[in-house]
């Protein structure tokens, strides 16, 4: 299998982005590009839309169509199950139509259909981390446990198939995270405050049916997977394993450095998880703890710097990606992925 990576110079990135694992995707990459693609000379990728709501150009290197608190099931899906406050409708629906629409900006305006076919199979997309913000969503809006479970088929379908309409697009290289360990992020831990013992990890102390529904989401999407690679065998489909790269951090937390409170966030307003909702970080009642880099959690809803760290050590240099993404592209090389010869 061949990761092509090197061939082109469009990287479309397909980052959908959620309040809660935002900053997940957007720094995984960022990391990505700051580690290895900094010496690969690629540069970030500019979002599709910007806060004025206006389309930004300059998309010869790649397009984020990524919004904070996405959600892959659409409004009007969610609010038949009585889910309406979303904080964005820009769900994967949305960012598959701005992808559409995006095409001949990708490509040149005049170009047609065959050079789409191209560009597209020549490029990486990233679809995910996606379905987060659907759990988190339901989780708010009060769904017991197996209404949320019953939900779950449902988010994979809608990745599922925006990653068949991507193939049918002309898409080759796809990377499809699963998501995070829900129970463990400061956010869910609050929501969840007083659950009886039995319903945390005694290791981690994350919460337990919240981390079993992010395994049941993560297992049923690879099952799916599976089932497009037997149907398409000339796209490559890289499965991006958050849920584990990030679990390595919360079971052995003094083997990264994380010796602070690996639950707690660093930055917040106060609370057992120092994460209370009214008051966030950037709140003039919250504060900021004073060395980042000792905790695993930010701000509730993302992660710091050095946990991004160890979680994109472990996907792209490490055993959290299938295939693993060390056989498909080695990253240090810089002659082999000849991204600057090809430029
Ligand atoms: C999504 O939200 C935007 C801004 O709030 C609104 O203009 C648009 O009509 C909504 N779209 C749908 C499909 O609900
Ligand atoms: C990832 O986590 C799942 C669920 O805990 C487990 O079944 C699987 O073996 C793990 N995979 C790796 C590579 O650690
Ligand atoms: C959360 O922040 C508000 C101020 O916005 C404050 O009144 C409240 O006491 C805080 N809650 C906790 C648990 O610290
Ligand atoms: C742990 O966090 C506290 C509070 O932010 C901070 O003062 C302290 O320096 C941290 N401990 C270590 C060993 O870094």
């Amino acid at each position: 299998m061949l990761f092509y990576l090197q061939i082109n110079l469009v990287f479309s990135f397909f980052m959908l982005i959620e309040t809660m694992d935002n900053q997940v995707h957007n720094m995984i990459l960022l990391l990505f590009f700051l580690y290895e693609a900094e010496s690969l000379q690629l540069p970030l990728v500019p979002p599709y839309i910007s806060e004025e709501g206006v389309h930004v150009a300059g998309f010869e290197h790649g397009i984020n169509y990524a919004v904070a608190g996405a959600t892959a099931m659409s409004s009007h899906l969610l609010a038949e199950e009585g889910i309406h406050d979303l904080v964005t409708n820009a769900s994967l629906e949305v960012q598959l139509r701005w992808f559409k629409q995006s095409l001949p900006l990708i490509c040149g305006i005049a170009s047609g259909n065959a050079i789409f076919i191209v560009e597209i199979g020549h490029s990486l997309i990233l679809v995910g981390e996606i379905g987060g913000n659907d759990y988190y969503d339901l989780i708010r809006g009060g769904k017991s446990i197996d209404e949320i479970k019953s939900l779950v088929p449902l988010v994979v379908k809608t990745i599922v198939s925006t990653i068949n309409e991507l193939i049918g697009i002309g898409a080759q290289t796809l990377i499809v995270p699963g998501v995070l360990p829900l129970g463990c992020s400061a956010d869910h831990l609050t929501i969840a405050q007083g659950s009886k013992n039995e319903e945390y990890d005694p290791t981690t102390s994350c919460l337990l049916w919240l981390n079993q529904l992010a395994e049941y989401h993560n297992q049923l999407l690879q099952k799916e997977l599976n089932h497009i690679r037997e149907l398409h065998s000339n796209v490559n489909i890289i499965y991006a394993d958050y849920y584990n790269a990030t679990m390595q951090i919360y079971r052995f937390p003094y083997k990264y450095g994380f010796i602070n409170e690996s639950l707690k966030t660093c930055c917040g307003g106060g609370g057992p998880f120092n994460y209370n909702s009214t008051a966030t970080c950037g709140d003039e009642y919250a504060t900021v703890c004073d060395e980042p880099y000792t905790y695993v959690n930010w701000d509730g809803v993302h992660f710091t710097e050095a946990a991004y760290k160890v979680i994109f050590e472990g996907l792209f240099q490490g055993p959290y990606t299938t295939p693993a993404f060390k056989s498909l592209c080695p990253l240090s090389s810089h002659v082999r992925i000849g991204i600057s010869s090809s430029s």
